[in-house]
Formats: structure tokens, C-alpha cells, sequence
């Protein structure tokens, strides 16, 4: 909703968003769903609120922390009965810190970060895995109720394009365990074998192995993206 008002060309509603932005309401509008479907704010003592605290441009908002553009950088869900993230969460791709510890989650996580990239550290409940597994991180720490799994992989690094990227294709991070392949400068579409101007990421790859998971298609990220803003 208050992207749409943003992004709109109506110079009425762009007028009434500044007039918001300068009572200081346009802030608390403009805070993704995700920072506000648990109640209450960032724990005090949890890494979350360390790292924003860290940072003097980084400020905590309801369950986030944000950079000066509104860019999520850390999510702290903890304890807030939650069986998955929900709906919401792919708005945390930007996060390098999140921490879903003490809640219910179902196990399976492999797909719930795909195209979250800059997840550097992620706080789990001990019975929830490391989305992408033991190869995807790292580090993973074992604590009595938590587990952190910090580090993310680049997992490009250690498979060759050629294994499994078209000829006109490269490897790039999808987040945790999780690779795609972007087709190079003037090609696009399926195995990138069509020339032309569109250069955007045309379709993932399948890897084999057993610690990797295997990506949803691009579209229907980029839909759930498009829902939630
Ligand atoms: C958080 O910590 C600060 C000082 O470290 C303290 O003043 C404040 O009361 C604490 N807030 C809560 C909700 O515990
Ligand atoms: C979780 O939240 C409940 C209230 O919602 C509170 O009573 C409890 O102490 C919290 N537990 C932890 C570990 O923070
Ligand atoms: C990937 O490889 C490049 C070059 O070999 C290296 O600079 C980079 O640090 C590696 N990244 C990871 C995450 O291992
Ligand atoms: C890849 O690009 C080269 C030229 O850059 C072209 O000759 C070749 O046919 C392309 N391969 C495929 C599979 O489209």
C-alpha cells in the first residue's frame, strides 16, 4: 500500500505522501508488514538489536532494523509462535542478520531464503536445519535452544558454470545453498540461447547434490514479491 503510493505518478497523492514524510507519520507507513506481524519490538538483548546498534545510520523499528532508505537489514521474529515466516518474509531479502529462534517452525527452510543473499548470520530454533545445509554456511553453532548459522557460502565458487549453467549463462548466489544462472550481456530466455536486449535472469539451475536445494522458478518469486508490496 504505501509503496504504491510512493511509486504512483499522481502528483496529488506524491504531494500527500511528502505532507505525511514531514509530520513523520510517512515512516511508520512506509515500514514493511513483516517488521510489525509480531507483537512488540527487537528483544534487547538479542543479536539483532546488537548489530543495528552497532551502526549509527541503522535504526530499530517494531521488529526491524533499517538502514536510512528503509532497507531492511535485521529481522528479529523471536519467540512469536510463528509455524513458518509467512507471506511477509521474502521482504527480508535484504537482511544480513534475522532470528527466528523460539518459535514452532516446521523444519523444511530450504526454500524460505531463496534470494536472500546477503544473510550473513540467521538465529534458528535447535530443531529447525540450516537452510541449504552443512555446505551452504560457514559456520553453524549449536546452543543448548538456539543454533546459528553464520557465513553464507558462495556456492558458485565451488561449481563450474559449465556443470551446470548454459553456454551463455553464469552462476550467481541465491541465497543460502541456493544458485541460479543469469544469462551474460545480450542473451536471455530458456538455456539463454535467445539474443537480444533483455538481460534479466532468465531461469535457475538444478543442482544435484543432496545438501543443495533445488530453487523455485524465478516467476514465482518475483510474484510473491510483486503481492507483497
Ligand atoms: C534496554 O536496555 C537499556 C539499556 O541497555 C535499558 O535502559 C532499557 O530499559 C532496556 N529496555 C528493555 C525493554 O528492557
Ligand atoms: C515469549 O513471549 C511470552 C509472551 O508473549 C513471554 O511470556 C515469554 O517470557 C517469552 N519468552 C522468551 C524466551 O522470551
Ligand atoms: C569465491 O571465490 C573468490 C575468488 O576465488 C573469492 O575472492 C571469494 O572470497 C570466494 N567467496 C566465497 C564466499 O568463498
Ligand atoms: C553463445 O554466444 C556465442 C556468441 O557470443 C554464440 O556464438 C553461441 O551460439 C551462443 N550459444 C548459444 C547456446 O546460444
Amino acid at each position: 500500500m504505501a509503496s504504491r503510493v510512493r511509486g504512483s505518478p499522481g502528483s496529488l497523492l506524491r504531494w500527500a505522501a511528502s505532507l505525511l514524510l514531514a509530520v513523520g507519520v510517512g515512516r511508520a507507513l512506509a515500514l514493511p508488514e513483516i517488521c510489525t506481524q509480531c507483537p512488540g519490538s527487537v528483544q534487547n538483548s538479542s543479536k539483532v538489536a546488537l548489530y543495528c546498534k552497532q551502526t549509527s545510520e541503522l535504526v530499530l523499528h517494531a521488529r526491524c532494523c533499517l538502514n536510512q532508505k528503509g532497507t531492511i537489514l535485521g529481522v528479529d521474529l523471536q519467540n512469536c509462535s510463528l509455524k513458518d515466516p509467512g507471506p511477509n518474509f521474502p521482504q527480508a531479502h535484504t537482511a544480513v542478520i534475522i532470528d527466528l529462534q523460539t518459535n514452532p517452525l516446521k523444519d523444511d527452510l530450504a526454500n524460505t531464503f531463496s534470494g536472500f543473499t546477503q544473510l550473513q548470520t540467521l538465529v534458528l530454533p535447535q530443531d529447525a536445519g540450516c537452510p541449504g545445509g552443512i555446505n551452504a554456511w560457514n559456520n553453524i553453532i549449536y546452543y543448548v535452544d538456539s543454533q546459528i548459522c553464520q557465513g553464507q557460502k558462495d556456492l558458485c565458487n565451488s561449481t563450474r558454470d559449465s556443470e551446470m549453467c548454459p553456454e551463455n549463462g553464469s552462476c550467481a548466489p541465491n541465497g543460502p545453498g541456493l544458485l541460479q544462472c543469469v544469462c551474460v550481456d545480450g542473451f536471455h530466455g530458456y538455456k539463454c540461447m535467445r539474443q537480444g536486449s533483455f538481460s534479466l535472469l532468465t531461469f535457475f539451475g538444478i543442482l544435484g547434490s543432496i545438501t543443495l536445494s533445488i530453487s523455485i522458478l524465478l516467476w514465482g518469486t518475483q510474484r510473491r514479491k510483486a503481492k507483497a508490496s
